[in-house]
């Protein structure tokens, strides 16, 4: 199987998860991208002991990793502008493809990368700096091909939206900004999160991607949430609202609007409902409508593995003689398992069962015991004296996550006690954990 050669630059937070994720994930990583991804050098400005490198060459200077001749792939996961600037400009000179995390340095210098990439004929790909693993990128660019995007709008600072979150159960923002940092959510310099700074820079690229127009991050008006007081969160709250730190691009006739600033939003809206770390971003399309994209934005595997899907992009597209750019199911042919459906009796879920129970004594024990026969433990259990009727009563019981087979069984013995009237009710269950 042919081989990408990649070359991580940091191993931080997004470095350290990317390493681990192409290491745990390898196989499947290679059956989707065609060939196989390789990590053949890192380079970290310290070494980092708790990776174990093994035989991959290590060096402190992150432009070895530009130059190398054996390295095909730059993954730039430095952060910052000047650095990261030069590495990403020497990896396109040396006909490098470059995958990047850094949102600040496409925002700010993207519109000369490209250009330079252009020239260069490679490929640079920054899914990674919008919105963490949200890959709503490849859904802008390429899922929303067909139409005028006409706004977006987005919580896009995960260490905001977490502050944000907390404020409003009560806790001080100082404490609730260290607790982010320690978590690796912010920034190095974690004004950049509370100011706005960081969710503009993602906003200029979605809006450029969205709109097809230059990167203008300049032009951006930011406003952070150090002005937002519980007052405030509590009084929205009692007009139906929520604050959320949005980031907002308009395209209208004359220009586009492109602001980050806390706004009120309502409640009942599913955007009121993205709390802690979590992203959102609608997207409205002229021919789709409304679509919104939501997920983990910050922290290191989540953001690794939107940096793993552009190295398999970049593979797929230019590295791996691939007939298509995505095979059809995602997995090239060689790499499918061969894992076949199972049986509904295998299924596993909790369920809702509604008994219809005669009211006497020892029937609650019955059907309590029949479960614990089958194995099958309870979650809760409910039945109100109000709705006993003709001397029957519903029992209503929530069980933990079992096998069909056992509540197949359970159910049959059930139906056969002359304590129920008539067939179990059953309805499946899920946690989505
Ligand atoms: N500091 C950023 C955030 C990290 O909190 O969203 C992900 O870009």
């Amino acid at each position: 199987m042919k081989e990408v050669r990649v070359g991580i630059c940091g191993l931080g937070t997004v470095g350290g998860g990317t390493f681990r994720v192409l290491a745990r994930n390898a196989s499947l990583i290679a059956g989707r991208a065609g060939c196989q991804i390789r990590v053949a050098r890192v380079a970290t400005r310290t070494p980092k002991e708790e990776f174990d490198l093994g035989d991959i060459p290590f060096s402190t200077d992150v432009f070895d990793v530009a130059t190398d001749p054996d390295i095909d792939v730059v993954v730039e996961l430095i952060g910052g502008y000047d650095t990261a600037k030069e590495l990403v400009f020497a990896a396109i000179r040396n006909g490098k493809h470059v995958v990047t995390a850094n949102k600040a340095l496409i925002a700010v210098h993207g519109n000369e990368i490209f250009a330079e990439a252009e020239k260069h004929n490679v490929i640079v790909a920054y899914e990674a700096g919008v919105a963490g693993g949200i890959p709503v990128i490849k859904a802008i660019r390429e899922g929303m091909a067909a139409n005028r995007i006409d706004w977006i709008a987005g919580i896009i600072n995960g260490t905001g939206n977490y502050i944000l979150t907390e404020m409003r159960a009560g806790r001080e923002f100082d404490e609730v900004l260290r607790e982010a940092q320690a978590l690796g959510y912010a920034e190095a310099d974690p004004t950049f999160d509370v100011e706005g700074i960081d969710a503009a820079h993602k906003l200029t690229i979605l809006a450029s991607a969205g709109f097809g127009v230059p990167l203008q991050f300049e032009h951006a008006y930011t406003e952070g949430i150090a002005n937002v007081t519980p007052y405030d969160i509590a009084h929205a709250e009692l007009l139906g609202y929520r604050i959320k730190h949005l980031g907002i691009a308009r395209r209208r006739d004359n220009g586009i609007e492109l602001r980050v600033h806390p706004t009120l939003v309502p409640r009942s809206h599913l955007i009121a409902q993205v709390d802690g770390v979590l992203n959102a971003i609608l997207v409205d399309g002229d021919a789709v409508g409304q679509t919104m994209y939501y997920g983990p934005g910050a922290g290191d595997e989540a953001t690794a593995s939107a940096v793993i899907a552009d190295i398999v992009d970049v593979a797929r597209t230019v590295l791996c003689g691939n007939s298509q750019r995505v095979p059809y199911l995602g997995f090239n042919p060689s790499a499918m398992e061969t894992l076949e459906v199972l049986p509904m009796e295998d299924v596993q879920s909790a369920y809702y069962l509604r008994i219809q129970a005669l009211d006497r004594p020892g029937v609650l024990a019955n059907v309590a015991s029949i479960l614990s026969e089958h194995g099958i433990n309870i979650e809760s259990i409910m039945q109100k004296e109000s709705e006993l009727q003709d001397g029957k009563i519903p029992v209503i019981i929530l069980t933990h996550t079992v096998q069909e087979r056992q509540i197949n069984r359970a159910i049959e013995d059930l139906e056969a006690l002359a304590d129920i009237e008539g067939q179990v009710v059953r309805i499946r269950a899920e946690n989505f954990n």
